[in-house]
């Protein structure tokens, strides 16, 4: 018994140094089915005389068993104390990081709104295109020298398909199949066979906007395009029109506005002019109200398109377009 004691005592003191979980230790001598339990049970058949003596052994193993579980525990303790390991329950976690809209998006956005609340409905069709949407039914017939302005890519197929250049055949589509009057815009993709440059891409946005009614007019528009500019660019904005040649339009012209950067004074942003061009417009030649089923003695209209583009690049004072769809998060991550 007694060197059963012993090496009890041995082994219980190696496993409390090396323990990882001091309970299980704990469980294993001094629980209800401990071996220290286990053996002071069974001291109860003994004689009384070698009972006690037996007992009070066995209760200094059993003493000094606890004692070691914890002076151990509590050097665990010490241990993180000087380490000085604490959490601090109010450390900010990690930021998950997620994606958000492009630039253009956001401009899209703001723009379809503005519009909207001023009762312009948002139209849309599609990238590819036929000759006839692209070119015929905007008046410009098949040798008009308008059409190289235009450079194309064309599809290879034999219907003669395209990327469409401009979103002005938006305007046809939505005449074929609505009544006027008539009130949209119409932003998406356009497509030309150019080279980059900090100013040209081979895919930009427009937007593309539609009025027909019985008796729209010049000053109906450049109020529109007036309110348009002082929200979006959340200040008063000077705009000029000047006489410019479309073969959808008659008369049309071209809008500049005062340039934002410099307040008009001339700057390299507006090549020193104080204005800068933002958008072709005019009022809707009667060929192209044909072309869409409408009657020209009973109805008018006007048209522009913006490049969006332009539009973010003012607004952000971005001083190149190629930035937009790079890629790069340096760039998209400050909007
Ligand atoms: N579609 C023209 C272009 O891409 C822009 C334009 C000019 C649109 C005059 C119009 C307009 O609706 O009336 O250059």
């Amino acid at each position: 018994m007694e060197s059963n004691l012993k090496s009890l005592k041995i082994e219980a003191e190696n496993e409390i140094k090396k323990a990882e979980d001091l309970d299980e230790i704990y469980r294993k001598y001094l629980g209800k089915k401990g071996k220290i339990t286990q053996i002071l049970s069974s001291l109860k058949d003994l004689p009384e005389q070698e009972r006690r003596e037996k007992g009070k052994e066995i209760n200094i193993l059993k003493n000094f068993i606890e004692e070691e579980i914890k002076k151990r525990k509590s050097s665990f303790v010490k241990a993180t104390e000087d380490k000085e390991e604490w959490i601090d329950i109010t450390h900010p976690g990690k930021k998950i990081e997620t994606g958000h809209l492009n630039p253009l998006t956001l401009v899209k956005r703001e723009a379809e709104e503005i519009f909207q609340s001023m009762g312009f409905y948002i139209a849309e069709g599609p990238d590819i295109e036929n000759e006839w949407y692209n070119f015929d039914a905007l008046n410009i017939p098949k040798d008009h020298p308008a059409r190289d302005q235009w450079d194309t890519f064309w599809l290879k197929t034999k219907d003669k398909l395209l990327l469409r250049a401009h979103t002005s055949p938006v305007q046809i589509h939505y005449m074929e199949s609505h009544k006027p009057p008539i009130r949209i815009i119409a932003p998406g993709n356009a497509f030309r066979h150019e080279a980059t440059d900090a100013s040209h891409e081979f895919q930009f946005m427009q937007i593309e906007g539609l009025m027909i009614d019985k008796s729209v007019s010049v000053p109906n528009f450049k109020a529109i395009i007036e309110e348009f500019f002082r929200r979006f660019f959340d200040k008063k904005v000077e705009i000029r029109l000047r006489p410019d040649f479309f073969p959808f339009t008659e008369p049309s012209f071209d809008i500049s506005m005062s340039c934002i950067v410099c307040g008009g004074k001339g700057c390299p942003a507006c090549k020193n002019s104080g204005w800068i061009e933002m958008a072709g417009a005019g009022m809707v030649h009667p060929n192209v109200l044909k072309a869409g089923k409408i009657d020209p003695k009973l109805w008018q209209g006007w048209a522009f398109g913006f490049g969006l583009e332009r539009l973010a690049m003012m607004k952000y004072k971005i001083n190149d377009i190629r930035l937009f769809r790079e890629g790069d998060l340096r760039f998209l991550k400050q909007f």
